[in-house]
């Protein structure tokens, strides 16, 4: 199947009678999301967005990754949180680990590459370093438009642009994806005339990575986005019974939720493949901003395997037991290496022939037998395939998952008040107009 979830590693942590006794809750859970009756309803469009999306605009994010692909070698896509971990995620599942260093005349598509996602100017010289004399366009996603970072990074690109081709020649090359109604980004991108996509009002940023926000980005990318979406589709299908026994995102919700109260209150998504990385990233805002409020919620983080095994390995090993793993991995390797013949004293000789997937598989094997051990539970999810039809099928399975987590909790699984916090504290030090008292207020302590 598409995607397989097995909890039999819970056994010496979780006993199935456990599993049977949060049916009920579940059951509630499942009415919250599916009749739209929870807390934050308003931003559960993503639950259909696989098959309820909007045919114009998808083609119109079609055209447009055609003509970018046309006329540039670079796509420079501005955007922080929501508005680009999805995307980023995605292009790095769907592709060679190093394209992005492959010259011009080796690529297929442009290169795709984020800013506006820290306040770096260093990191934004080296892009425009990276960028250079090539031709390039870009794609600005926000949905409120004043996003310090996003904001930042828009004008300085739209600068460059406009040094590069004019005023009306940048207007060709700008993407603005934002709300369909409102918002700074929506009246600039009108008064401008720039070609526009739509955050659907009812998605939040952390859900929108199937709608323009990283649609376009991804197809620009070669990302085959109807596979994604059809994948998503699957998903939107299988995954909707609220009987646990029949719903493999439903049970990892239950069991995530069971081993929270048990004290694991820390997970880590465990990938073995360096284009899983930024799967993770986009995983831990899904998970991070949906749960963590009202001073509860898993803390999400990541293991890049197995890399980290040689890093803070011995603390997941070894260290305080609050610890929980997810292992996100795929059956059918991308590609392969054969492990060669070589007259050494290394120890590997019972190796030689074996293929690196087989050691690789193993490891993951291995390694989570001696963290359950070791006292960590262990849950996995398994892809057949690391391609856009299963990404598109586990994107799903994990908002679905989070949503029925955060119900489970009793929290909004669609807000994120805390992220304002800062915001607000950096306008203040930053002295934007309007935060004139908390300016003062915050100068003086610190
Ligand atoms: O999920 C969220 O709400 C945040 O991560 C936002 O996506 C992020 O702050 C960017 O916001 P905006 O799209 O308004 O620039």
């Amino acid at each position: 199947s598409t995607l397989t979830f097995d909890a039999s590693k819970l056994a010496s942590f979780v006993s199935e009678d456990e599993l049977a006794m949060m049916q009920p809750m579940v059951t509630v859970a499942d009415e919250l999301l599916r009749k739209g009756t929870g807390v934050g309803a308003a931003y559960t469009d993503w639950l259909h967005l696989p098959t309820a999306y909007d045919r114009e605009e998808f083609s119109r994010i079609q055209a447009a990754a055609k003509k970018i692909q046309a006329d540039s070698k670079v796509l420079v896509v501005i955007g922080i949180g929501g508005s680009y971990l999805g995307a980023r995620a995605a292009l790095d599942f769907l592709n060679d680990y190093f394209v992005n260093a492959y010259a011009d005349s080796d690529r297929d598509y442009p290169q795709v590459l984020f800013v506006g996602n820290n306040i770096s100017g260093q990191y934004l010289n080296s892009v425009l370093k990276v960028i250079g004399e090539r031709d390039f366009s870009v794609n600005v996603i926000s949905k409120s438009g004043t996003t310090t970072e996003p904001a930042i990074a828009f004008r300085v690109f739209k600068q460059k642009l406009e040094e590069k081709y004019g005023v009306a020649g940048a207007r060709e090359r700008i993407y603005a994806t934002t709300d369909a109604n409102k918002g700074a980004l929506k009246s600039f991108a009108d008064a401008e005339g720039f070609e526009k996509f739509v955050v659907p009002d009812g998605v939040g940023g952390r859900f929108s990575v199937l709608t323009a926000v990283g649609l376009l980005p991804i197809a620009v990318g070669g990302g085959d986005i109807e596979a994604l979406l059809a994948g998503a589709a699957q998903a939107e299908g299988e995954l909707v019974s609220a009987k646990l026994a029949e719903n493999p995102a439903y049970q990892y919700a239950a069991y995530r939720n069971i081993l929270y109260r048990k004290g694991y209150v820390t997970e880590l998504l465990i990938n073995y493949e360096p284009t899983l990385v930024q799967f993770g990233e986009w995983w831990k805002q899904l998970q991070g901003e949906s749960e963590g409020k009202d001073g509860k919620g898993i803390f999400p983080a990541t293991g890049n395997f197995s890399t980290d095994l040689h890093s803070f390995g011995q603390y997941i090993q070894d260290g305080r037991r609050n610890l929980f793993e997810t292992l996100l991995r795929v059956t059918e390797p991308v590609s392969d290496v054969v492990i060669p013949e070589m007259d050494a004293e290394d120890g590997l000789g019972y190796l030689q022939g074996e293929t690196m997937s087989y050691v690789n598989r193993t490891a993951s094997d291995g390694t989570m037998l001696a963290h359950v051990d070791g006292g960590v539970p262990n849950m996995v999810v398994e892809l057949e395939k690391q391609d856009a039809y299963h990404l598109g099928y586990v994107i799903y399975f994990f908002e679905v998952a989070v949503a029925i987590s955060g119900y489970l909790n009793g929290i909004n699984p669609f807000d994120q008040p805390g992220v304002e916090a800062y915001k607000r504290n950096m306008f203040g030090l930053l002295g934007k107009p309007g935060y004139e008292e908390l300016t003062a207020e915050l100068r003086a302590r610190l």
